[in-house]
């Protein structure tokens, strides 16, 4: 593993956790405005962002790295409407996107194999998540204003297990 690589990865645990901060704070609004699916769906997200950093925390300490972690940014804590909170949940996994991107391309440039490997998973990840989030902005954007379709999507997004957030197995 070299620096460059290494400082690199530990960026990425704290934009993961950095995910996971803003995932809880999407949450809590949408449980205070009583969209109580939405808020169990971020909060299962949130947790899901939490899996990945220690993901990364776990190949950190399997490589024989050292962990640095970093001060966490306050999150945007209130939203205009449910539409607001996934759009803000889609661009924010875009810039994640970006960054994964990034990172796999420097440990390509640094022949750092081992790191590409582990980050394989990332980018797959990525395409999901990315993929779901639009998926639940456009449904918001199709509802538009009508209150009882929108409690049907909160419903909807409410059916979300843990089992379900396809939780990566321990690195
Ligand atoms: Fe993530
Ligand atoms: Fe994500």
């Amino acid at each position: 593993m070299t620096k460059t690589v290494l400082d690199a990865i530990n960026q990425q645990i704290n934009a993961e956790l950095g995910a996971s901060y803003a995932y809880l704070a999407m949450s809590a609004w949408c449980e205070r405005q009583n969209f109580t699916g939405c808020a169990k769906w971020l909060r299962l997200q949130s947790q899901e962002e939490q899996t990945h950093a220690m993901k990364l925390f776990d190949f950190v300490l399997a490589r024989g790295g050292t962990v640095d972690l970093k001060a966490m940014a306050q999150p945007a804590g209130s939203f205009r409407s449910v539409l607001h909170v996934f759009e803000t949940a889609y661009q924010q996994e875009q810039e994640v996107g970006r960054q994964i991107d990034q990172l796999y391309e420097l440990a390509f440039k640094e022949k750092v194999f081992a790191a590409m490997a582990e980050l394989q998973w990332f980018l797959t990840e990525q395409v999901e998540e990315e993929k779901t989030a639009r998926e639940i902005v456009a449904k918001f954007k199709l509802v538009g204003n009508d209150p009882s379709s929108i409690l049907d999507l909160d419903r909807e997004l409410g059916t979300r297990t843990g089992a379900e957030a396809a939780a990566p197995e321990p690195a």
